[in-house]
């Protein structure tokens, strides 16, 4: 699959990995994150969990250059931009969506994410393109003048997505974005979220509470609790952890939403 007959962004980067490396950040005594190493390969899923107030969050922000860390290291394709402002690293691929969403409500569909592309110095040309073929790839096009602020939840977790992939990213960091979806919603985003690994060869870090949607999309599992690593590995392999997890974690943590799964 090329540029021209894929979905936008295919294939466009060679292959690599997004690496954090022993990062930390702590904020007035609150050690938000500890010593923390995960590394996402182009092409895979990564999940990020862990109990409220992990450092997940934390964890997007450092990566994305929204937040700068305390110690600690982030490569991207092999280039040290640690201390890259965010919005040199989303022109260098890296792109984000937010926990509590970050549309402009009184903008339409279409103009959030030309907005987007345009944000990442794309020319009015480039982002119309980008826009028109990212409606097409995400079922998106008979929504495209609607205005952002009137879109069902659903929607605009996908809108969302598209406004993270308007800028033809390397990889792509969601945080919680299936929070609040219904069942037919949670299987269309998990179906997008393959999309976006498979068809425009992204890597992703996907930072969800619902561990029925991460045991089924991601490649490998990431546990945060307290700012550290608790666990990391196979979906199967996090899974026999559970239990071990859930006793540190507690009930705040994985051990309901595991038995849920
Ligand atoms: N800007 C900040 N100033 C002070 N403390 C902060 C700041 N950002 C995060 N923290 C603290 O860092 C810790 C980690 O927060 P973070 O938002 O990363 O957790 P999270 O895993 O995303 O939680 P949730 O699942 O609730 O979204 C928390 O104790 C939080 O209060
Ligand atoms: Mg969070």
């Amino acid at each position: 699959m090329t540029d021209n007959n894929g979905p936008p962004g295919a294939n466009r980067w060679p292959e690599g990995s997004l690496r954090a490396t022993d990062v930390s950040r702590s904020f007035e005594g609150v050690h938000a994150l500890q010593g923390v190493t995960l590394e996402i390969d182009r092409r895979e899923v990564v999940g990020l969990i862990g109990p409220n107030g992990a450092g997940k969050t934390t964890l997007i922000n450092v990566i994305t250059g929204f937040d700068l860390p305390t110690s600690g290291k982030i490569v991207l394709d092999g280039e040290d931009v640690t201390r890259w402002r965010a919005l040199r690293r989303a022109r260098g691929g890296l792109a984000r969506t937010f926990q509590h969403g970050h549309l402009f409500r009184s903008l339409t569909v279409r103009e959030n994410i030309e907005l987007a592309a345009l944000g990442v110095g794309m020319g009015p040309r480039e982002a119309r393109q980008i826009c028109g073929e990212l409606l097409d790839a995400l079922d998106l096009r008979a929504r495209a003048d609607v205005i952002a602020g009137t879109l069902a939840h659903g929607e605009e977790q996908k809108v969302g997505v598209a406004r993270a992939l308007a800028s033809r990213p390397r990889y792509v960091l969601l945080d919680e974005p299936a929070a609040g979806l219904s069942e037919a919603d949670i299987e269309s985003f998990s179906a997008l979220v393959r999309r976006v690994r498979d068809d425009f060869g992204a890597g992703l870090l996907l930072v969800d509470h619902n561990m029925a949607v991460i045991m089924d999309v991601c490649d490998r599992i990431h546990v945060l609790d307290q700012g550290r690593t608790l666990a990391s590995g196979a979906p199967t392999e996090i899974r026999q952890n559970i239990d071990v997890a859930a006793a540190y974690l507690g009930s705040s943590g994985v051990e309901a939403e595991a038995r849920d799964a």
